[in-house]
């Protein structure tokens, strides 16, 4: 092992030593661009190499292994797959979330993770790697042997600790589109027009573009080359890799043509103008609409404030953050995937998800064999569902059936227990010290352990598992602990993850000069007179990228936000308050909203400005069992507005409802009593004519 950890050292060296002498904005004539590498540098010209890839996560917390070292702690402690068993297996028929959001919400999470976190697994040569197999219950219905489980990569840290290498860089850079390195960027990158290679035998059959699928597989085919490894490692996210492909090479045609470059003099130039464009959309999608929908409004703008460029802010994604916290997503992916028309109709049969691990190419594969590009059907499909409530549990397809379909997997893994090991296998602590780390309130019970795990979810099912399986919350481990929580106030996730990742994504955010919200960024970028023409307009919504780079009969117009199956809704209600969100649809820019309040007759009219605060809170007058009705409308000029939406809802907490009768009500209660009793007269009659015998019965039975 000691000589992996110094191949990475050197690795990483090798990568400083290339880059230690400049951080130059790439200069072409008199044409300046702003700058950042794929490989992470430069995001920070004063402290270019910050938020490099290949860099060790950082730890919040002191390591939690039996030795302190790397000894992995579980001996003492229950199997990940029971406590899968346990606190992670999903019923059918669960409610979907609160809010409506669409399954895109949850695969474009599993896309943008793919941008910033991988950590290797240590490969299985001449039986070399380190197993850390997971031990499966006698009474499992699944499995009857333990689940294979290799142990991660690592370094040792001057004390002889195990740390782990992230190998991608921390920014959101769309490194899963262009690569985290300088070496696999050049292998996507054409010679020409500043694109990026697409598949040449699909593009000649369909006309449009996928990721090249020119990376050798051990069986002799192909997997498909993209920035990240992992991107055929199910249909959906192909899709996603295969729509941020479109869109770098849809800027890049047209930066060309607005610019006037030649296509192979200026591939380089027309290559960074093309990719900062494509990843200010992303970045403009990842903090304008799915982080403040994933983590609540209110919250989200609460806990990160507004930009602003801090030079120093170390990146780096902690390992928490991605051993545990990012892989909230795992509880929301459906059993199967849908593939719809523009009109909502099914184009092919659903695909069960558990036929739909490492097979990219059903993106392009109708049910006879043949070719038909379904990008576009896979985002309407999925982008017309809710996906299911974020909380402890998990889907079969992941739990049970993980890669079935794969040979070299079979008979499948489990990933909640998968997701529970490698928190062992990386040290993390319990969901109490992690509480601690973001500043919140560590769960205390001293008299009576069971509340805490009461305190996490009102679920008493997972409440009293997770009590069975610790006995102490200080004990409890953060994934299966931070997944149970019940959504925070308007996040859809809990407490703790949601600080976790607001506390993460801050950082990203301050750490980057070439935000999308950075002036220098907005100046050359953006509008109507930018210096590198044509600018990317505001407001950017998912579906205008999905427009632009789908097949014409794949359009998501009008239906809008795909990231929503409803444009208003009740994220959070209390007996006393309770906060409204919204999207702002498509072509609508509004400086001021119109909140309608109706609270049991009682109207009231509130009007909010500003553009991202797209939430309002209402706590006056509000009282438990109340049923409202909140309208939004976008107050688009003086005197107009136009209506976004209605949500009705009744608050908790009220006493039972009292019923009031009518007339015709209580004349029916009325003969019914009387019906009754002449009834009851009759059957007393027939009893007492028969009780002889039943007292017989009575005593031969029962004496
Ligand atoms: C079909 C959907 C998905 C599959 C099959 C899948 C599968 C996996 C697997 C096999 C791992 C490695 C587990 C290990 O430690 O051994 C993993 C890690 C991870 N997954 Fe997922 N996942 C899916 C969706 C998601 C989603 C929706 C999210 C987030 C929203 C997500 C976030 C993560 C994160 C953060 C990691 C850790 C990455 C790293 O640091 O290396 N995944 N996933």
């Amino acid at each position: 092992m000691i000589w992996r950890s110094v191949l990475l050292v050197c690795v990483i060296g090798y990568v400083y030593a290339q880059e230690s002498s400049a951080c130059p904005d790439y200069i072409n004539g008199t044409v300046f661009v702003p700058l950042t590498y794929t490989n992470g540098a430069c995001h920070d010209v004063q402290n270019p190499f910050e938020g490099l890839s290949l860099q060790i996560h950082i730890r919040t917390e002191k390591p939690q292994y039996v030795d302190g070292l790397g000894t992995p702690m579980g001996f003492d402690r229950p199997s990940p797959r029971e406590i899968s068993n346990l606190v992670h297996r999903q019923p059918p028929g669960l409610p979907s979330n609160i809010k409506g959001s669409s399954r895109l919400l949850i695969f474009f999470g599993q896309f943008i993770d793919h941008d910033f976190a991988l950590v290797s697994e240590q490969p299985e040569v001449e039986g070399v790697g380190e197993l850390l197999d997971i031990e499966v219950p006698r009474s499992d219905t699944r499995f009857n042997a333990p689940l294979a489980f290799g142990r991660s990569e690592f370094l040792l840290d001057q004390s002889g600790v195990r740390q782990f290498v992230n190998n991608l860089t921390p920014y959101l850079d769309l490194g899963n589109v262009y690569g985290d390195t300088l070496n696999r960027t050049a292998r996507l990158r054409s010679s020409t027009g500043g694109a990026l290679l697409v598949d040449p035998t699909l593009f000649q059959a369909l006309q449009t573009e996928f990721p090249p699928f020119i990376d050798p597989l051990p069986n002799g085919n192909f997997a498909p080359l993209c920035g990240d490894i992992r991107c055929g490692e199910n249909t959906q996210l192909f899709a996603w890799h295969t729509l941020w492909l479109r869109n770098h090479n849809y800027w890049a045609r047209r930066t060309q043509a607005a610019m006037t470059l030649d296509p192979v003099l200026d591939n380089d130039l027309i290559f960074n103008v093309a990719r900062v464009k494509n990843i200010i959309e992303y970045q403009a999608l990842v903090w304008g609409q799915y982080l403040p929908y994933l983590l609540g409004r209110i919250n989200f703008f609460a806990l990160t404030g507004n930009y602003v460029f801090n030079t120093g802010v170390d990146p780096t994604v902690s390992l928490v953050f991605s051993t545990a916290a990012f892989r909230y997503g795992h509880s929301g992916v459906p059993n199967d995937l849908v593939f719809l028309d523009e009109s909502r109709n099914p184009v092919r049969p659903t695909l069960p998800l558990v036929n739909a691990f490492m097979m990219p190419r059903l993106v392009v594969t109708n049910p006879n064999g043949g070719l038909t590009d379904y990008v576009g059907n896979m985002f309407l499909g999925q982008g017309s569902i809710s996906h299911d409530i974020l909380d402890s549990r998990i889907v079969d397809a992941l739990r049970d059936n993980l890669f079935a379909n794969v040979p070299a997997f079979a008979p499948g893994s489990d990933l909640p227990a998968r997701n529970i090991q490698r928190a062992r296998d990386h040290g993390l602590a319990t969901i109490n010290t992690y509480r601690a780390s973001v500043g919140l309130q560590p769960y205390v019970c001293p008299e009576n352990p069971l509340e805490c795990f009461e305190q996490i979810t009102t679920n008493s099912e997972i409440s009293e598992a997770l009590f069975e399986l610790y006995g102490d919350i200080s004990e409890c481990e953060i994934f299966p602990c931070g997944m149970a929580e019940d959504s925070y106030r308007d996040s859809l996730l809990g407490e703790t993850f949601t600080f976790l990742l607001a506390e993460s994504f801050q950082r990203i955010r301050s750490a980057d000069r070439l935000w999308y919200q950075n002036e220098e960024v907005v100046e050359g970028f953006t509008g109507l007179n930018p210096t590198f023409p044509p600018g990317v307009g505001f407001p950017i919504g998912l579906s205008s990228v999905v427009d632009r780079n789908v097949n014409q009969d794949q359009q998501t117009e009008p239906r809008g936000n795909l990231f929503v199956t409803q444009t208003v809704w009740l994220a959070f209600a209390a007996p006393d308050e309770f906060i409204i969100e919204w999207f702002l649809p498509r072509g609508i820019a509004a400086p001021m909203y119109q909140i309608t309040v109706n609270m049991g007759g009682n109207v009231r009219t509130i009007m909010q400005g500003g553009s991202e605060l797209l939430a309002t809170r209402v706590s006056e007058g509000v009282s438990p069992g109340m049923r409202i009705t909140v309208s939004v409308a976008a107050a688009t000029a003086p005197g107009a507005t136009t209506p976004i939406g209605e949500v009705t809802f009744t608050t908790p907490g009220g006493p039972a409802p009292r019923t009031t009768y009518t007339p015709g009500a209580i004349a029916g209660i009325i003969i019914a009593c009387i019906v009754g009793l002449v009834l009851l007269l009759g059957f007393g009659l027939c009893l007492s004519k028969r009780s002889g015998r039943y007292n017989k019965y009575k005593q031969e039975t029962f004496l």
